[in-house]
């Protein structure tokens, strides 16, 4: 690693990590673009939206629970845990899009949810909120009103949580370095966080064994997987 940058993070009062799908590759979770998004030749993309919800809610339940089932099931990887070991040495904050939970459950302390959690569901007209860890017996599932529940993470053509976002785009405003690990960056408005580092003159790190739209503004760009190259980085403090 170019020893400016190791400076720059032995340095850093507060590391941001923007994450997403591929940190969680190695635990077994598919990605969403490439080879991996497609689900009984349903591309995850259209899966993912409010007009397929509506369209044929079972369809995309059916979806949600297979991958619910698989993301309980899963492990954080020793990317997970190399983020979370981070702790000890310096301020981390993750801002992930996954909604798997597995930075959680891997021991970060300090997670935003860009994009809501698997666990979590929602109802389609009033304002029943919940989390469940365990299979549905009814597909959809219903809620006590009588109207159909939905997953409560974020599909394209939704807004973000906004209060998250707010804290996400701070943090990403006030960062020394940010590392953005296993995401195409594909996905607005996640993808303009790195911009907001770097008008604060952040060290930009990018892990991620394919080039990205933003491969060019990075400091450093890592082309290994994640769970390779996150561990090397808790070295850097020891
Ligand atoms: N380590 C690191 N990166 C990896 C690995 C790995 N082992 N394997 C794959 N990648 C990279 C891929 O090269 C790709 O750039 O992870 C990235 C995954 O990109 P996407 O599938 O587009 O996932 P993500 O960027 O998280 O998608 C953003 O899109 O569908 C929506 O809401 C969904 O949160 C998701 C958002």
């Amino acid at each position: 690693m170019f020893e400016s940058v190791t400076k720059k993070l032995r340095d850093a009062r507060k590391i941001v990590f923007v994450t997403g799908a591929g940190i969680s590759h190695e635990s077994g979770i598919p990605t969403f673009r490439g080879k991996d998004g497609l689900w009984r030749n349903y591309d995850a993309m259209k899966l993912a939206t409010v007009n397929a919800f509506y369209d044929n809610p079972k369809l995309v339940w059916e979806w949600y629970n297979e991958r619910r089932k698989n993301i309980l099931y899963a492990e954080p990887n020793l990317g997970h845990k190399a983020i979370s070991e981070l702790e000890k040495y310096v301020k981390v904050i993750v801002l992930t899009q996954n909604i798997d939970g597995l930075h959680q459950r891997a021991g970060s302390t300090e997670v935003l949810e860009l994009h809501g959690s698997i666990v979590k569901i929602k109802c389609t007209v009033c304002d029943f909120k919940s989390e469940i860890l365990t299979e549905f017996t009814q597909i959809p599932p219903l809620c006590k009103c009588g109207n159909v529940l939905r997953p409560d993470v974020v599909w394209f053509g939704e807004s973000l949580p906004q209060e998250i976002w707010q804290q996400a785009v701070t943090h990403a405003s006030k960062c020394d370095v940010m590392i953005v690990v296993g995401t195409s960056l594909a996905v607005s408005p996640a993808n303009t966080l790195p911009i907001y580092a770097k008008q604060n003159n952040a060290t930009l790190i990018e892990i991620n064994p394919e080039e990205t739209i933003m491969s060019s503004d990075m400091n450093l760009s890592i082309r290994s997987p994640s769970v390779v190259a996150l561990p090397k980085f808790v070295s850097i403090f020891k």
